[in-house]
Parts: structure tokens; C-alpha cells; sequence
């Protein structure tokens, strides 16, 4: 997985492209490169390692041109290296591509360009394309990208310059995000939004096998057959400063601060006059007799406090399954059951692939997705976005939040028109859930306990996470976040469960975070509190109904009070700052956690 950018305008491409390659390193930072289109030919800088390795090698040996391309990588075929990085060009150095994504047939190509005497210099998948298009370049760019896409089976996103069409940037997309921008200067094709909000926010969302010929002045849309496509620009209101760190040290931070105003806007979206509204309006929940809900990471996390809310309110089974797992299960699914798909990007290889199975079984599918025009919003049948913004760090949090407040507006809707709730009962919920934002509002007022007891903890090999019920789902979000970004081990266990195994790795000194939200199982938490510590552990007791003292061996945080079913949003917000301040504390790279990339698009 990727980020791809290209500009074709009047004003020298190469800052335009590095700024741009800045808002996409989320989408990977093995390498990064630029290839730059001029009187000369192309002059191509790549790197290994982070971008600002790229921005120093270019700015020992600055470059010009008005026409460009340049990728930010995440490995998949052949490992992070210069020569591995993209762009990548034919033998005749006639064209240059870079590439979101993965040609699966690379292998039976490579070999038949080999046969024919073309050699190659890397070992990426994505050098096919560069030969292959070469090899059947006939002198119009539109006609050899037809004929190389039509080769290639797999995934791809891909920007191609070619030295006999100097006037002209030309891309193609399948199965993984492409968009165009185009401005008074000059035209972009990007990945991602962010990556050319700088300059304009009027963008065409590319779909799948669309060809779009950028020139300087202008962009035209083809199809396969060459035959030119209509489509209309759409204007993006993310300002640039809501993709920016907004004066925090890290996006992370910064985007735990947004929560209030995000629950906000999506509670608003969906309650308020908005197109989240209409669509829970539409659904008839009485058509179906199950929900599924497929997802992977903590948008998965999120589906697990979901099931807790509709079970308990809809009185209806619900399912949730890992995207990677639902795939290859053959699934039960059919025209009667309502399956939800999570994804933060909308752009999840695995969760791409559940929701692809289960439409192909009849399934009525619903998304929760905060990238619009992604593929997961594109293909599923309905889709509730989340009002959450550009998320950058790699550890979600905001586009998180957002997902609980959307499935809990879902669960209690459905609730109503099942019959399951009052009137009065669904207005006490949904007015349980808009009182979400002050209640985080306050909490991000309080951080300081949470802060300083996070600085004691970067010496641990290991944290658990308890909690019962709806905060055991909570729990394993708590878990999760803490080993993405302090790489800490971490496991989190429902509180019950203590006794069936995992009671054997308490020891001195062992740190437990236990939550505690649900007060009709307030003693049986705290049953197990009482157990870990007489083992010698330290606990970290959060929640709003705890009764115990605190003492040496146990720190107390509150939290406001709330119904249970919504707690999961406010004892999320302390275990995402908790796990920030651990990984701070041990001086990481916390938006860019090792090994973890934001958007997952392959498999
Ligand atoms: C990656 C990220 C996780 C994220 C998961 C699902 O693994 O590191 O933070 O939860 O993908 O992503 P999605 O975009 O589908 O929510």
C-alpha cells in the first residue's frame, strides 16, 4: 500500500509533489520518489527511508519541471531499497509510472518481457507495468494504458508520464483510491485528498478503470474502449489546517482533542437534518432476522461494542466477524441478514473482500466509513459517514468514536422500529448519546492523572486490560491502541475469564487496566481487581461507578456518568490517552508506529 501523487501545470512540479507525498506518508514510508518530465528527459530521485531523506537528496540537487510523479511506499514485493522505490521506468526510459497496489500476475509478465529481451532492475511487481507499457506504447498515451491495463490482474492506482507526450499526465485506477484535483495552476492526481488540498478543493473521484488525461489547462475522462466519460467535480470542505497537527506534537494527540467536536458532527449528521439521518431513516430493519458486522483492527473493536448495543436493545442476534476471517468462511449470509461493514478508510483489503462475499450472497450491506467516495462507500448499498475528517495518525481514534455514535444511533433506531423501545425510551437514548460531546469535552479538560500515570508505566513488559461486558469490548480498543504505539504486549480479557488462564501471568508488579462502567457488575469487576492485586499486580481502575479507595497498588480515574451502553465512548478516550502518553513517555514515533501502515490495501 502506497500514496501516489502527479502534477502537470505552470508552476514547477517538484514542491508541489514532496508537499504532497508529506500528506500521504501515512499510506506508507518505506522509500519515496519523484520522477520529473523535462527538455531533458526524466530525472528520477528515490530513496529508501523516510521522506525527508527524498526532500534532502533533492535539495542538494535541485531539479525543475513542470510535470511529475511521486510515491511514498509500504514494501510488499521486494523489500524497502532505492532501487525498489518508485517511480519506476521502462528499459528505453520512455515511460514513468508509480503504483498504488499489487499486480498478482506480475510474475507470468516479467517473464514473458524477459523472453523478449527486456531486463529488469528491481524486484517490485510494479516495474511490469513501466515495461509492459513501454513495450506497447504506439505513440498515444491513452491507447497503451487501455491495452496495459487490460493486462494486468490485481490491484493498481497508477500515474504514468511518458517522454512522447510531454503535454500530458495520465492515470487508471482499480481497487485502490485515485483523485484528481484540478486548480487555476495546474492539475493533480493523488491518492488521497490531503495531498492537494494545498492547492485546490475541487476533485473528481476516480472509478474503477476510468483513464484520466490531465493536461495543464484541464483533465478528460475516458473508458476502457477510449470512449471519453462525463463526470462532475465535487468540492471538498476539509480545510487544510483539519489535516494539519494543529499546533499538537503529534496528529495522534491532536486528533483525541477533536473527539468532542467530531462525536458532535456525527451524532449532528445523524440526528440533525442530515444525510447520515435520512439514510438510518430508510432502512426497514424488519427485512432482515440477523446483522453481521465485518471489520478489521479497531474499526472490528468497534463492532464489538456494537453488538453489546443492539443485542441489548434490538433483541437480535448479532455477529461480528474479522473482515480476513469472514472471507474464506463461508459465511452465513443471505438476502435476510443486514451486514455492516466498518472501515475508517473504506479502502481495507479484508474488509473489501468480506463486503464483496457477502453481496455476492444477497446480503443487504451497510458501511460505516469516514473516506468519502472510498471503495467501501462506493459499493455497499447504504453508507453512514463518519463526520471525523482527514485521521492521520496510524492509530485510530476520532474516526473511531465516530463509528460507536453511529452504530448506537443504528442500534437505537432499529430498536424503535422493531418495537423493542418506547418512544419515550429511543428520545432518552438519543439524548444519552448528544450529551456524548460535553462529557468528552471535560474529560480532555482532566488529562492530568491520566498523563502522569502513564509516565510510570513505560517499564512494562506487559498490560492487561479487564473489564465486563460492554467495557470488556472497550478493553480490547484499550489493548489494542497500547500495543500499536508503545509496543507493549498486551492482552485484554474479559473480567470472568481471569480465572480460566490468564491469572497465571499475574505476578509482582504486573499492570492491570481494569474498566468499569456497567454498575450492575460493578462487584464482579471488582472482585477481580481484588484478585490480580493480592497477586501482586497494579491496577489501573477506570470508570464511573467505582466504589474502592485508591491505595498503593490501585490509581482510581472517573469517569462522568452515562448509560452503560454509551460508556465505551468516554473509557475509550482515557485508554487512547494513556496509551499516547505511555508511547510518548518512551519517546516513539507515535503516528507512524513500526511495521503498521493507516490503510491496509492489500491482503
Ligand atoms: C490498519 C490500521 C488500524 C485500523 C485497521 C482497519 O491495521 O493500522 O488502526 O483499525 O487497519 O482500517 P480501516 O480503515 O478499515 O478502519
Amino acid at each position: 500500500m502506497c500514496g501516489i501523487i502527479g502534477y502537470i501545470g505552470t508552476e514547477n512540479a517538484v514542491p508541489i509533489i514532496l508537499d504532497g507525498l508529506k500528506r500521504l506518508e501515512y499510506r506508507g514510508y518505506d522509500s519515496s520518489g519523484i520522477a520529473i518530465m523535462n527538455n531533458d528527459g526524466f530525472t528520477v530521485v528515490k530513496q529508501k527511508g523516510r521522506l525527508s531523506a527524498l526532500e534532502e537528496l533533492v535539495s542538494r540537487k535541485p531539479i525543475e519541471g513542470f510535470i511529475g510523479i511521486g510515491h511514498t511506499r509500504w514494501a510488499t514485493h521486494g523489500e524497502p531499497s532505492d532501487i525498489n522505490s518508485h517511480p519506476h521506468l521502462g528499459n528505453q526510459n520512455k515511460i514513468a509510472i508509480v503504483h498504488n497496489g499489487i499486480i498478482e500476475n506480475y510474475k507470468q509478465i516479467k517473464e514473458r518481457l524477459e523472453q523478449k529481451g527486456i531486463s529488469f532492475v528491481s524486484q517490485t511487481d510494479s516495474e511490469v507495468i513501466a515495461q509492459l507499457a513501454e513495450s506497447y506504447h504506439t505513440g498515444d498515451i491513452v491507447e497503451t494504458i487501455i491495452r496495459t491495463a487490460n493486462a494486468l490482474e490485481g490491484s493498481y492506482a497508477l500515474g504514468i508520464i511518458c517522454l512522447d507526450e510531454p503535454d500530458k499526465l495520465v492515470a487508471i485506477k482499480k481497487d485502490n483510491p485515485l483523485i484528481v484535483g484540478v486548480s487555476e495552476h495546474g492539475n493533480f492526481i493523488a491518492s488521497d485528498v490531503p495531498a492537494v488540498l494545498a492547492h485546490t478543493n475541487k476533485v473528481y473521484y476516480m472509478n474503477d478503470k476510468e483513464i484520466a488525461v490531465l493536461t495543464k489547462t484541464g483533465v478528460e475522462f475516458y473508458d476502457m474502449d477510449g470512449e471519453p466519460i462525463h463526470k462532475e467535480p465535487e468540492i471538498v470542505t476539509w480545510s487544510l489546517d483539519r489535516a494539519e497537527k494543529g499546533g499538537y506534537e503529534h496528529f495522534m494527540l491532536k486528533e483525541i482533542m477533536e473527539q468532542p467536536r467530531v462525536l458532535k458532527d456525527t451524532i449532528q449528521s445523524a440526528i440533525g437534518d442530515g444525510d447520515n439521518r435520512r439514510i438510518i431513516e430508510s432502512l426497514d430493519i424488519s427485512r432482515f432476522n440477523r446483522i453481521v458486522i465485518t471489520a478489521c483492527g479497531s474499526a472490528y473493536n468497534a463492532g464489538m461494542v456494537a453488538k453489546y448495543v443492539f443485542e441489548q436493545l434490538c433483541r437480535m442476534t448479532v455477529e461480528v466477524d474479522l473482515a480476513s476471517e469472514f472471507r474464506y468462511k463461508d459465511p452465513i449470509v443471505d438476502k435476510d441478514t443486514l451486514v455492516i461493514i466498518i472501515s475508517q478508510s473504506g479502502e481495507t483489503a479484508d474488509t473489501i473482500a468480506a463486503m464483496r462475499e457477502a453481496k455476492r450472497r444477497g446480503a443487504t450491506t451497510l458501511s460505516i466509513v469516514n473516506v468519502i467516495g472510498s471503495t467501501i462507500a462506493r459499493e455497499t448499498d447504504y453508507t453512514l459517514y463518519t463526520i471525523a475528517g482527514p485521521e492521520i495518525a496510524v492509530a485510530t481514534t476520532k474516526a473511531f468514536s465516530a463509528q460507536l455514535v453511529l452504530l448506537y444511533i443504528l442500534a437505537v433506531s432499529f430498536a424503535g422500529k422493531l418495537g423493542k423501545i418506547s418512544k419515550e425510551t429511543e428520545e432518552k437514548l438519543l439524548e444519552d448519546i448528544a450529551s456524548l460531546p460535553d462529557k468528552a469535552t471535560g474529560m480532555l479538560e482532566r488529562i492530568d492523572p491520566v498523563q502522569k500515570y502513564a509516565a510510570t508505566c513505560v517499564g512494562y513488559k506487559s498490560i492487561f486490560f479487564i473489564g465486563r461486558n460492554i467495557d470488556y469490548a472497550i478493553a480490547l480498543e484499550g489493548s489494542l491502541k497500547l500495543k500499536e504505539i508503545s509496543y507493549i504486549h498486551s492482552e485484554a480479557y474479559a473480567g470472568g475469564e481471569l480465572k480460566h488462564g490468564t491469572i497465571s501471568l499475574i505476578e509482582d508488579n504486573t499492570l492491570v487496566v481494569a474498566i468499569s462502567c456497567c454498575e450492575r457488575l460493578y462487584e464482579k469487576i471488582y472482585s477481580n481487581v481484588e484478585q490480580v492485586i493480592s497477586r501482586g499486580a497494579k491496577v489501573l481502575f477506570i470508570g464511573n461507578c467505582i466504589k474502592a479507595v485508591p491505595g498503593e497498588r490501585l490509581e482510581i480515574i472517573e469517569l462522568p456518568d452515562i448509560n452503560e451502553l454509551f460508556a465505551p465512548s468516554l473509557s475509550v478516550i482515557y485508554l487512547q490517552l494513556f496509551s499516547y502518553y505511555v508511547a510518548a513517555n518512551k519517546g516513539l514515533d507515535i503516528d507512524k508506529p513500526r511495521n503498521l501502515a493507516k490503510s491496509v490495501t492489500v491482503e
